[in-house]
């Protein structure tokens, strides 16, 4: 994996869309995209950029079970409210959180995730190295599938909503497996709370235990982390 430290957020921002960019000019046309604060600068700098995004395609991460785009909590909703609503994609797909037949969705998403297939993985990193929504202890070949969030990652969300009680238990994820078959992964981290997920994502060993682990199994890795996010290696 291919490590450049940032001087903060914005600058990983920056640096995640030159990849991006450059990536579109060799023929990226599917994005994988995550939601949350990590990549937050970087949708600033593609709606403020003069790059025309409607040839693409983006495949997002994973969605709260039980919230509909509408739902300003919802992954669509950010989505939309932080990239597609002011630069227009060609498709866009995030699980369906309110389908009746989770284990359907999930089939049907992992046919989005086959009939386009991701150029480009964007990711963050949860402090018990998830990346998605697979949590410690998914299997590498998992697929997209219903996740029972643990108790770590309802306390790191409830910051967007009103009390802990309403972040939803459980979430559809695209699986590790789905992720691993994307051609190229950035994965960014800043701050302090990302030093130990990213000190083990790095240097230890490649375990479920760790789920960002498992990259270090891919070919083509950019990890981009502040100096706070890089203040254990
Ligand atoms: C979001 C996602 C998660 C986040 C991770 C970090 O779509 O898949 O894995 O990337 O929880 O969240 P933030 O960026 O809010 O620290």
């Amino acid at each position: 994996m291919e490590v450049i430290r940032v001087k903060d957020a914005v600058a990983g921002g920056k640096k995640a869309f030159e990849l991006i960019k450059a990536g579109m000019d060799s023929g990226a046309k599917v994005l994988g995209l995550a939601t949350g604060s990590t990549p937050e600068t970087l949708y600033q700098d593609m709606v403020s950029s003069e790059i025309d995004f409607s040839d693409m395609t983006s495949v997002n991460l994973d969605e709260y079970v039980g919230l509909g785009g509408e739902d300003t909590q919802s992954y669509r909703y950010f989505m939309n409210d932080h990239l597609f609503n002011q630069k227009p994609f060609k498709e866009t797909f995030v699980p369906n959180g309110k389908a009746e037949d989770l284990a359907a969705e999930s089939k049907r998403y992992d046919q989005v995730i086959a009939d386009h297939p991701i150029d480009i993985q964007v990711l963050g990193i949860g402090r018990n190295g998830h990346i998605g929504f697979n949590e410690p202890g998914t299997s590498f070949d998992a697929t997209t599938h219903v996740v029972k969030l643990t108790e770590s990652t309802i306390e790191a969300n409830k910051r967007y909503f009103d009390k802990a009680e309403d972040v939803p238990t459980h979430a559809l994820s695209m699986g590790i497996g789905s992720i691993m078959q994307s051609k190229k992964i950035i994965l960014m981290a800043f701050g302090e709370n990302k030093a130990d997920a990213i000190k083990g994502m790095l240097e230890g060993p490649v375990t479920e235990d760790l789920p960002a682990s498992v990259l270090q199994n891919h070919q083509d890795v950019i990890v981009i982390v502040d100096e706070d996010a890089a203040s254990k290696l």
